[in-house]
């Protein structure tokens, strides 16, 4: 595990990830799976807007390219090498602002909670916030609970240094052995690890050796699977595609995206050994249709909150691995906006919170 006081440009931390290209899908693989080839979406564009200009395609980054520690992809940068990590989220200021807003987003989402977990604020002293991003959550956590420590880690050094006192961070790639005594932590924690944790079984594993007996874990998770009750998402649509690349996207990367869908946080932490396994799922109508004001709300906060970095949260899924231009996933993305923008179109999804105990 190493303090993120060491420099981001040090020498180890430089390096390159070339993604082979036989990690690239196919067109006849993504043809196989309903992925609709990704020149169609440039074809709606022209169809549908023939004023609106589809730039020359840029030269594709070559992805040997490196500035200084950053890999740069597309023109946006990500984590250098360390572990065995491979997050498919850019680390550039523009995505810090983005992270910035998601942490309300996620707020808004869970009821302006920062856990569902029966915490005892005070016997809680030792907290792990794993993938911490920009920190936002570790930094809150730790105001509410004043005697706790509260460590964040991440595999990319993107925290503020002024925090309150009790929070540190910490570079540490979540996928390697976890090198935190046994019996550690009163409270295991990880928002939004989907895409990057490669072994849910095994993260929980990590996460129960640590906790103290009596400690908690829980993890929020998204589903990328937009649902609809009444037909008006088409199964053509840019919303019924984005499920389908994601999940693609994540078989390649060793990293799934499916956690929701395949129920990962339940049956880990149950063969982990945890107890009072508990989840709460939030139901997202997506852009803030319906009557509900209160799904409204989350469904808007959602909407705002991807499409502050649209580019960012495809680039390395969409065009990285699964081997769209960024013009064609531009495309794409346009129509996506404009589908979760028509109020006619009732497209939602399902995000949940789950926890349990240590015995
Ligand atoms: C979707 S963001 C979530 C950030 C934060 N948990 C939140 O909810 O605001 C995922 C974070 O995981 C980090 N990450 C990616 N791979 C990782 C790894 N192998 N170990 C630790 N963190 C990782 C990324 O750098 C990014 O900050």
């Amino acid at each position: 595990m190493a303090s993120n006081s060491k420099s981001p440009k040090s020498p180890q931390n430089r390096g390159l990830t070339r993604v082979p290209i036989s990690m690239l899908l196919s067109n006849e693989e993504q043809t196989a799976i309903g992925i609709l080839p990704a020149s169609h979406w440039e074809q709606q564009l022209t169809q549908e807007d023939p004023d609106e200009r589809i730039t020359e395609r840029a030269k594709t980054v070559s992805l040997t390219e490196s500035i200084f520690e950053y890999r740069q992809f597309h023109g946006r940068t990500y984590h250098s090498v360390i572990g065995r990590a491979e997050s498919w989220e850019p680390n550039d200021e523009r995505h810090i602002d983005a992270m910035e807003i998601a942490h309300h987003g996620y707020m808004v989402l869970m009821g302006h909670k920062l856990y569902r977990a029966p915490l005892d604020k005070q016997r809680v002293r030792k907290v792990l916030d794993v993938g911490t991003g920009t920190g936002l959550w570790a930094i809150d956590f730790a105001d509410e609970f004043l005697k706790a420590d509260v460590v964040g880690t991440d595999i990319t050094p993107i925290q503020p240094c002024w925090v309150p006192a009790n929070v540190k961070f910490e570079l540490d790639d979540c996928n390697l052995e976890w090198t935190w005594p046994d019996n550690t932590f009163d409270f295991v924690h990880g928002r939004m690890l989907i895409g990057i944790i490669e072994d849910w079984y095994e993260f929980h594993r990590q996460a129960f050796r640590t906790c103290k007996p009596g400690g908690y874990v829980e993890t929020f998770v998204a589903s990328t699977s937009f649902h609809c009750d009444d037909g008006t998402v088409k199964e053509d649509s840019a919303m019924s595609q984005w499920g389908k690349v994601w999940r693609e996207g994540g078989r390649k990367l060793g990293r799934t995206f499916e956690a929701y869908e395949n129920d990962l946080q339940r049956k880990a932490m149950e063969a982990a050994g945890f107890v009072d396994i508990e989840y709460k799922d939030y139901f997202v109508p997506m852009g803030g249709w319906g009557d509900d004001k209160e799904a409204a709300e989350k469904g808007l906060w959602c909407k705002i909150t991807v499409e502050a970095d649209l580019e960012g949260y495809t680039n390395y899924i969409f065009n990285v691995i699964v081997g769209w231009t960024p013009e064609e996933t531009n495309a794409y993305t346009d129509q996506l906006k404009k589908e979760w923008s028509n109020p006619n179109i009732h497209g939602y999804f399902w995000a949940r919170s789950a926890w349990g105990r240590k015995p």
